[in-house]
Formats: C-alpha cells, structure tokens, sequence
C-alpha cells in the first residue's frame, strides 16, 4: 500500500517559535559532522531540548560544550542513558554501530532516530524493530531526501495516480571523484560498504518511496574498487582520503526485482569517471514517468505527448531544511503519536536491498532477498 503523501513548509513559522507545549529532551550518539547539523536543526525546533553529547573522541565532546554548550557530557552511551535518562537519542556513529545504541536506547525508554544505513545488516534492523516494538517507543531512521520538495510533489503524482503501474527506476549517485576523507567510510568492517551504502542509500529510499515501498525479492549486483585503495594527486574536492585502510567498493552497480514486477536500477560511486556527479532518479510507469531533478512528470495530454514542469515545489530544500524536516516528523512521533515518514520498517526495506546487492555481488550471481 502506498503511504499518503504530506504537505510541506511547516517549520520555522511564528506560530512554531512561540510554542510553549511539551518538549522532548534528546541526547546525541555520537557527535562527529553530521551531529553539527542536528544541532543547528534543532535551534528551529522549540520542541526538542538537547541535553546530552555522547562520543569516545575527547575533541568531538569539547566542542559539543565550546560550541553548543551542552553539559552533560559521555563517553559512553549506557552511562548517558543511565545519568540522564533521555526521552530520545540521536544515533550519528558510523553504521557498525548503529543497531547497539540504538536497542540499548528504546531498551532504556527513549525514542530513536538512527542515521543512515539503519544498521550493517537486515538482522540487525529487525532486532532494532523488536526494541521498539517491545518498549513501544519510536524508532525513526535519518532518510530525509523523503522530505525533499521534489519528492513530495512526485509523492503527489503517484497519489493522482499520473505514472499508473510502475515498472522501472533508475536510481543515480554517482560522484566524479568524492572519497570521504574523515571518518571511517573507507573502512568495510566499519561501514559494511561504501558508496552504495553510504550514498547510493538515500537515492534508493527516496525512489523506493515514490514507488510505494514495493517488497524487493531478488538482486543482481556488481562493484569495483580500482581507485580509493590508492594513493592519488589527481586534485579533487576531498583530496588525501585514507587510501591504506580503503577496503569499500569504489562503483557499485545492481538490479532489483520487486515482488509486484518492477525493476530499479542503482548506481552508486565515490569515483565514477563521469561527465559530472549525478544525484537523481528517473521513473516509468504504464501511464507516465518523472525525474526527480528538476522535477517533472513524462506523460499524455489530450493527443500529445507532455513533458510537466511545476511552477512552484516550495521556498526550501537545503540539507539543513531537510533535517529540520525529518526531526520535525519524529519528535511530532514522539510527542504526538503520529505516524512516521521513515519508520524503522522502511530502514529494514532499503537494509534488504543494500545487503542483496553486496551478497549478489560477493556471489557473481543474482541472489533472492528474504
Ligand atoms: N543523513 C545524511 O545525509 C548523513 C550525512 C552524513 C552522515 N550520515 C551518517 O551519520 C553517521 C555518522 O556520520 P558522520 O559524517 O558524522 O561521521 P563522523 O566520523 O564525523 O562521526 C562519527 C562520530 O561517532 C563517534 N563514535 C565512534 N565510536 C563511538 C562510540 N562508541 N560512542 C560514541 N561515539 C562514537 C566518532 O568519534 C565520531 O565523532 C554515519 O552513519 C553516516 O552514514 C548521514
């Protein structure tokens, strides 16, 4: 069943900031880059006080306290949850440790919302979905190209029913030479992958979205590494990655069969020899088609063939933006009941998908997705 689509462009309004309700007090799992932009999203939501850092990096915690004045400090997430007892954490570690704090969180009685991948695996996100089952809490991951404006209007052509059966998308991710240089995205072990899942994953859940999450069966992958696991002077935005300890796929390619018939295509790199990077999907269905950038829908009118450029999709759609957004929709989860736009369940899809194109591809065949 297709999820309804939502209107957009309900953050930041006077009415928000003189909100005077409940508040929901939130901890952070991890405080490396993407946790910065977190916080800065949470300074436009009156609803969630920040009240605890949490990160094994003693430089990470001192700028979490210089920075953003947080107090209560950690370098270890049970004690956290102990002293502190937070009513939700963000988990913003790298993806090997994704699934513990997060179980230990919904265990601890907070609500969750797990960066990107869920987790390394589809059994770590179903044990994840048994915590939050089980302490009834809300378990949210960070996909929020969902709430990009493009995708909503999209969103809204498949709910007029403007593609009809969908049968082929193609999901694109593709950087001409963008090698993280922090972190541990270099590393397999750490990670579980590299470009696929690190980036490859946000085009897929959105395209997955628009599709209306149909159950994938089957995958048919390839990937590559013929450059990051080398040392390089070719100039480039993120030069001096770690190339000794880069053991992830540099190219990633694959196929996936969905139970209802359809086929989407991924492509995702950190170093694809192309024109240019490309973050986008395209769509086919009996009745019409669209990109997603510039958004547009491909279909008939009246005996001719009309390729449909909206006018207007909304004001924003900035990285920050997007994160007020996906924030916004679980503490409103979290506070209010409402139902999530990235529920765990919709990780443990995108979880299957990724894993079916890493076994596909250590296999050399096309493997069946349980
Ligand atoms: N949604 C998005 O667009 C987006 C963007 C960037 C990153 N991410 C995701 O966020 C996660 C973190 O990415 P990042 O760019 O911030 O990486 P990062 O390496 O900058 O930050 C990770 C932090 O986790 C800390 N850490 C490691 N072990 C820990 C432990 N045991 N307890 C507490 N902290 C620990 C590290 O010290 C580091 O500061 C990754 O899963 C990544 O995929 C999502």
């Amino acid at each position: 069943m297709a999820e309804k689509s939502v209107s957009t462009e309900s953050l930041g309004t006077a009415e928000q900031r003189k909100y005077k309700g409940r508040k929901l007090r939130v901890a952070l799992i991890g405080c490396g880059g993407i946790s910065e932009v977190y916080i800065r999203a949470m300074q436009a939501l009156p609803q969630i006080e920040l009240v605890a850092g949490v990160d094994v990096k003693a430089d990470r915690l001192k700028m979490m306290e210089e920075k953003f004045a947080v107090k209560r400090l950690y370098r270890d997430w049970k004690r956290m949850l102990k002293e502190v007892k937070p009513q939700g954490t963000i988990v913003a570690t790298p993806n090997i440790l994704h699934a513990e704090p997060t179980i230990d969180s919904l265990n601890a009685g907070a609500h969750v919302l797990v960066e990107k991948p869920m987790a390394m695996n589809p059994a770590q996100c179903r044990r994840m979905i048994d915590a939050a089952r089980k302490n009834r809490r809300k378990l949210a991951v960070g996909f929020q190209y969902r709430f990009h404006p493009n995708t909503e209007a999209l969103l809204r052509a498949r709910d007029d029913k403007r593609f009809g059966n969908i049968q082929f998308v193609k999901c694109q991710a593709l950087r001409r030479r963008g090698i993280p240089n922090w972190g541990v995205f270099g590393q397999k072990r750490l990670q579980g992958g590299g470009p696929m899942i690190d980036i490859g994953v946000h085009v897929i859940e959105m395209a997955h979205y628009v599709m209306g999450s149909p159950k994938p069966v089957a995958a048919a992958a390839n990937i590559w590494t013929y450059l990051g696991n080398k040392k390089s002077d070719v100039v480039c935005m993120w030069p001096n990655w770690d190339y000794k300890t880069y053991t992830v796929e540099d190219l990633a390619i694959g196929q996936i069969r969905f139970e209802d018939g359809s086929i989407m295509q991924i492509e995702a790199s950190f170093a694809a020899h192309v024109k240019e990077d490309v973050w986008n999907f395209t769509l086919v269905g009996d009745k019409g088609g669209c990109q997603w950038d510039p958004p547009m829908v491909f279909t008939d009118r009246a005996g001719t063939m009309v390729n449909e450029s909206p006018a207007y999709v909304g004001a924003r759609s900035d990285f920050a933006y997007l994160f007020e957004r996906k924030l916004a929709d679980w503490v409103e989860a979290c506070l209010r009941g409402t139902p999530l736009r990235a529920p765990g369940e919709a990780g443990l899809a995108i979880q299957k998908i990724l894993d079916g194109v890493y076994r596909s591809a250590a296999a050399g065949k096309e493997v069946a997705i349980g």
